[in-house]
């Protein structure tokens, strides 16, 4: 069995980021979020993984996850020259694909526990299709599946009177019939070519449609809240150690670390609060300063006289004497807040095209 991993895409509502970065780095618990898919097909026992990616950003992608020796696997980088939908992703992955079955995994979704339990249950069913659904309160922002007798009888992508309180989540699995599917389908009105309309024509021609419900935690983060709730939900995963938080940095005496916690290697803690669970990354400086819960803080960043809780901060971040505190936030890479000392003191923002400021 291989795997197809969705790396393209526009990522517009996770802009200002995605003008400059693939939206599937972004870390969540510090880890790039495309970790978790990866590892996830890689424990089902997939070694060959095709990862779809657009010409933008195909360097940065090779770059961050390389050949794929790191989980002993093989990637075949695909690309995808315009984001034409999730069937067209598998339309130019067939000559990867070959006629293996197949993992199809969108990069943007993370789920705890594994999809094992998926892989399996799609070989003993011997259906031409299975999908991982999963209950939620808004089945109308989804593709959702009409049940019936134990087998998906339809799939309607955002309807308007959902046929049941599922959405259809990022992970489908296949045989080659649904290469026949992505060949027929026309483009819908938004130009793409739907996933949906793929699974429909599957059941219009008679082909057999299982699924399996996902009974722990998912979620889509195509959006910065997603994104957050995702972080705290990994980063409660963290297990508390008896002897208290895992350390590989530095903490001074006057600094306190309080539950579950993780201080990576170079990290330097100095008279700081550290209120878990929150991940500190490699060579972060924190100074003065209190980190609350949920929130991760990537590699270099230095965090001086202030205060931040349910966040994620990426890569070389400086965060110097602000003095009300920041939550809820996503900072991309390198971005420096701080309080200006000259007078008259009136706010100064150097912001890229589509940031969000909420002061
Ligand atoms: P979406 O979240 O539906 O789309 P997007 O990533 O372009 O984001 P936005 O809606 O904010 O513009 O995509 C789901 C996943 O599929 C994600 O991993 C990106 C990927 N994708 C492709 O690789 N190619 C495509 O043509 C599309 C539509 C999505």
């Amino acid at each position: 069995m291989k795997a197809l991993i969705t790396a393209g895409g526009r990522g517009t509502r996770l802009r200002p980021i995605t003008h400059t970065s693939n939206k599937h780095l972004i870390p969540i618990s510090n880890k790039p979020m495309i970790h978790y898919a990866i590892e996830a097909v890689v424990a089902a026992g997939v070694r060959e993984i095709g990862v779809v990616v657009n010409p933008e950003t195909i360097e940065e992608l090779e770059k961050a996850l390389g050949s794929g020796s790191d989980w002993g696997v093989h990637i075949t980088y695909i690309i995808q020259e315009e984001p034409l939908g999730l069937a067209h992703v598998i339309k130019i992955s067939q000559d990867f694909i070959k006629d293996e079955p197949f993992i199809f995994y969108l990069g943007d979704n993370v789920i705890v526990g594994g999809i094992d339990r998926f892989v399996q249950a799609f070989s003993e069913n011997t259906s031409d299709c299975h999908l991982v659904i999963s209950k939620v309160k808004d089945p109308h922002r989804f593709g959702v599946p009409e049940l019936k007798n134990g087998r998906i009888i339809g799939v309607e992508e955002k309807p308007r009177s959902p046929k049941s309180p599922y959405a259809v989540t990022g992970i489908y699995l296949y045989n080659q019939h649904i290469f026949e599917a992505v060949h027929a389908i026309k483009p819908s009105a938004r130009g793409e070519l739907e996933i949906s309309d793929a699974h429909q024509y599957l059941i219009n021609q008679g082909f057999s449609l299982s699924y399996s419900e996902v009974t722990g935690w998912w979620k889509d983060t195509g959006q910065p809240g997603d994104l957050l709730e995702a972080n705290r939900f990994v980063l409660d995963q963290i297990i508390e150690r008896p002897h208290g938080p895992l350390v590989e940095g530095e903490v001074d005496s006057n600094s306190e670390l309080c539950g579950k916690v993780i201080i990576e290697k170079g990290a330097k803690i100095i008279h700081s609060q550290i209120r878990g669970p929150a991940i500190i990354g490699e060579g972060t400086v924190i100074e003065n300063s209190y980190v609350g819960p949920y929130t991760s803080i990537y590699h270099d960043c230095h965090i001086k006289n202030s205060e931040l809780e349910y966040s994620i901060i990426m890569e070389r971040c400086r965060i110097i004497d602000i003095d009300f505190r920041i939550e809820k936030s996503l900072l991309g890479r390198e971005v420096t807040l701080s309080s200006g000392k000259s007078k008259p003191r009136t706010q100064k923002f150097i912001l890229g095209d589509e940031s969000r400021i909420e002061l």
